[in-house]
């Protein structure tokens, strides 16, 4: 299946490789092509640079924005009208980075992203807050562990968004877990008490039920 991926940067290109790794066919788009192509050329096949980011959406069944919060808005104004009826993929945390390598969250407290990112999609798109849980590093690190998959927490508001989330987080080596609605997302973020886990399933189900 083919999975359209805008931002090949930090996370973008890690999940790029290990969806690339699993079997996905890929569609990728940046500000600078050079950086897209060069990913796409190491990952060596089954990938598409696209000339932008409205054509990577070209037959791709889903696509993940691996962008940061301040762009994102902006990004989907965009490409809105042709998200209709595809599942878009969402790893962004909500923060801001100084000159000097501060973080601080863009939101007000106890207001999640997944909210915030479901008000500015368009009807018919079925949002997954996904694979921005771990740092990329430890995503590129944990995936496709054996003998037990790494697990991987999403949040989503509707099933079917959710089965297409967990074939994605599958193909990329991870073993699925619901966290819960696009209102638990918060817990997946930077801060959350999700967010840079890497645990078993019996620790994953503990943790979830303890919200
Ligand atoms: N990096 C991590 O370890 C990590 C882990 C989990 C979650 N996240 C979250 O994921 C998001 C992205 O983080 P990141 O570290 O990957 O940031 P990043 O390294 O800055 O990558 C963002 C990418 O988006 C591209 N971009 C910007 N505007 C674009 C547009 N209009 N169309 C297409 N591409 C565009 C940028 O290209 P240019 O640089 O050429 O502008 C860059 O390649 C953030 O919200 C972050 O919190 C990151």
């Amino acid at each position: 299946m083919t999975t359209a991926i805008i931002g090949t940067g930090g996370i973008g290109s890690v999940i790029a490789r290990q969806l690339a790794s699993g079997g996905e066919t890929l569609r990728l788009a940046s500000t600078d092509n050079e950086s897209a192509r060069t990913l796409a050329a190491e990952i060596g096949r089954a990938v598409v640079v696209a000339v932008d980011d409205r054509d990577a959406l070209q037959g791709a069944g889903a696509v993940v924005l691996a962008l940061r919060f301040t762009v994102l808005k902006g990004v989907i104004d965009q490409i809105a009208d042709q998200l209709a009826d595809k599942l878009v993929v969402v790893p962004s945390n909500p923060l801001s980075v100084d000159a000097q390598g501060n973080l601080s969250r863009l939101l007000p407290e106890g207001q999640s992203s997944g909210e915030v990112v479901a008000g500015w999609l368009p009807a018919g798109a079925r949002l997954a807050m996904a694979f921005g849980t771990l740092s990329a590093d430890l995503f590129e690190s944990a995936g496709n562990r054996s003998p037990e998959p790494a697990l991987l927490f999403y949040a989503v508001d509707d099933d079917r968004a959710g089965q297409e989330v967990e074939r994605l987080i599958r193909t990329a080596g991870f073993e699925p877990v619901k966290a819960g609605g696009i209102e638990q997302s918060g817990r997946l973020e930077v801060g959350g008490d999700l967010h840079d886990l890497v645990v078993g399933p019996a620790e994953a189900r503990s943790l979830i039920g303890a919200a």
